[in-house]
């Protein structure tokens, strides 16, 4: 069964509040989304790797990326750069599976990719990398209103591996019912989809805050030894 992987690499990154969009801040010796690609590359060499990117991205064109690369154009939320990125491999290519991973995550490692994409195939069932909340969570405004046990909390990350067929449908209808869709299997979820969860390490952090640039410099550099 043939794999394809989709990057929703088209948003501005506004809570990082960096000069340029975050996928394209140097990390060590490339960039992060330079790191991403290489390693889904390293994961399953050459499969089809779909980024969607914005319109007047003038940094995409600077990178230096593998030919089996494809960009599509991205859309106004998330899910929007993802649907249009499906809908290109619908048309364009046999693929049974898609791997959804934001280009905002260098830090994923190969093998956790590879024991998601095991797990679903050998179970014929769509999954995501996640980790454990390890944190004490309350819920609460100003005062602690309940500790919610946390034994069946997970963090979900990318990539989110589905079928195409059936992540094309579910994110089409979701999105056309106004659903709110922050991740893929949120539309899964919202379709009536069974999602596994796959443990992950706790370290695949989506870059968000200026914060984040000196830890994942760290862990990245860590990574390469
Ligand atoms: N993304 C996308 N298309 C959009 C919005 C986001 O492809 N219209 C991508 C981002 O490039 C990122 C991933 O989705 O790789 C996760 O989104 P997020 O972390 O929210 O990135 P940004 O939207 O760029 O950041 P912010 O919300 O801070 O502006
Ligand atoms: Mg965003």
């Amino acid at each position: 069964a043939s794999i394809a992987f989709v990057v929703p690499a088209a948003g501005v990154g506004a809570r990082m509040q960096a000069n340029k969009p975050k996928q394209y801040i140097q990390l060590g010796n490339k960039t992060v989304l330079e790191h991403t690609i290489d390693k889904l590359n390293t994961t399953i060499p050459n499969a089809l790797i779909i980024v969607a990117i914005s319109e007047d991205d003038a940094y995409f064109p600077e990178l230096d990326l593998p030919s089996n690369v494809i960009t599509v154009l991205g859309g106004k939320e998330r899910a929007d750069s993802v649907l249009n990125a499906l809908n290109y491999l619908t048309i364009n290519h046999v693929v049974d599976w898609v791997l959804v991973h934001d280009a905002a995550r260098p830090l994923v490692l190969p093998n956790d990719i590879l024991k998601l994409i095991s797990t679903c195939q050998s179970n014929q069932c769509g999954g995501i990398l996640a980790s454990k909340v390890r944190d004490t969570i309350k819920q609460g405004s100003h005062f602690v209103d309940a500790t919610v046990p946390r034994e069946t909390l997970w963090q979900a990350q990318t990539p989110q591996m589905f079928l195409l067929n059936e992540l094309t449908s579910a994110l089409t209808n979701a999105l056309n019912a106004h659903v709110a869709i922050t991740d893929e299997a949120s539309a899964i979820e919202w379709a009536g989809g069974k999602v596994q969860l796959i443990e992950s390490r706790a370290d695949n952090i989506k870059l968000t805050t200026p914060d984040d640039i000196a830890i994942a410099e760290f862990l990245i550099a860590k990574q390469t030894l």
